[in-house]
């Protein structure tokens, strides 16, 4: 079984106070670039991986008109959230919950036009069964676009993430070491002892291939000048010097 922290209650409660937690997608920066990535998603049957308080399953049928979706989640506490956000008669039938646990995912006969997943997968120790199961459980034509930290944020072992001092001078660097070991980092984010998965952005790339899918977009992401200067205390402009999310979408032909 993997580690569940979101069920942790130190975690939770901090988590749960972020603003991407209170407001949603309007609490992220990177939300209207993976959005427009999308395209149109109306009228398709939508899965979502890790979906925490269920932001994407509501979004893809109130705003972007999907058919129909399944969020996905380890977590009671996550998922008891997203059922007490989900009330709106408009959700009626249309968004189911289940806990499960991806490392070890069963989607019956399922089958999905659109996975989606938002910083899950580096939770994800076989990340090849996690693919492999996607592409299984989509319709031919189907589509799979994830985001993750990026593994240039995940990489170090032995520090948190976070910008340093250049020896000498004012200036802040990203460190990055033990970039092609990969395996579990510990961090302390919002909790002691978050086990996070760290890879290569060679072995991701590859890993879809090797399971089948096509890759017709690859990002590292970073803020726009608009968000940068209309958001001055949130310190965007660190952003450019490193990528601090991986977003991939891939087709199965
Ligand atoms: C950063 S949250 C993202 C939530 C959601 N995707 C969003 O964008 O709001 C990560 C989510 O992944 C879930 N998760 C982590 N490991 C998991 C696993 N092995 N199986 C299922 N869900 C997992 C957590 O419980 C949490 O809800």
């Amino acid at each position: 079984m993997a580690q569940n922290i979101y069920d942790d209650a130190k975690f939770f409660k901090n988590y749960s106070n972020l603003d991407r937690s209170t407001k949603g997608y309007n609490g992220t920066f990177e939300w209207p670039y993976l959005r427009d990535l999308l395209g149109d998603i109306k009228g398709k049957k939508i899965l979502d991986l890790g979906t925490g308080f269920g932001w994407f399953c509501r979004e893809s049928i109130k705003e972007m008109g999907a058919k129909e979706a399944l969020g996905v989640d380890i977590s009671e506490n996550m998922l008891t959230r997203a059922k007490e956000l989900t009330v709106d008669e408009v959700f009626k039938d249309k968004i189911r919950y289940q806990r499960q646990d991806l490392e070890n995912i069963d989607l019956g006969d399922e089958k999905f036009d659109l996975v989606f997943s938002i910083f899950v997968c580096h939770y994800i120790k076989n990340i090849e069964n996690l693919f492999r199961h996607i592409y299984d459980h989509l319709n031919v034509g189907g589509e799979f676009e994830f985001s993750i930290e990026h593994p240039i944020f995940t990489c170090c072992k032995h520090i948190e993430p976070n910008f340093i001092p250049l020896p000498g001078s004012s200036n802040l660097i990203w460190p990055v070491s033990h970039y092609n070991n990969e395996g579990d980092r510990v961090t302390n984010w919002l909790a002691e002892g978050v086990i996070k998965q760290h890879r290569t952005v060679a072995t991701y790339v590859n890993t879809l291939i090797k399971v089948g899918f096509t890759i017709t977009h690859l990002q590292e992401w970073y803020p726009t000048e608009e968000q940068i200067k209309a958001n001055p205390n949130a310190n965007l402009h660190m952003e450019i010097d490193r990528p601090l999310i991986l977003i991939l979408k891939v087709k199965k032909n």
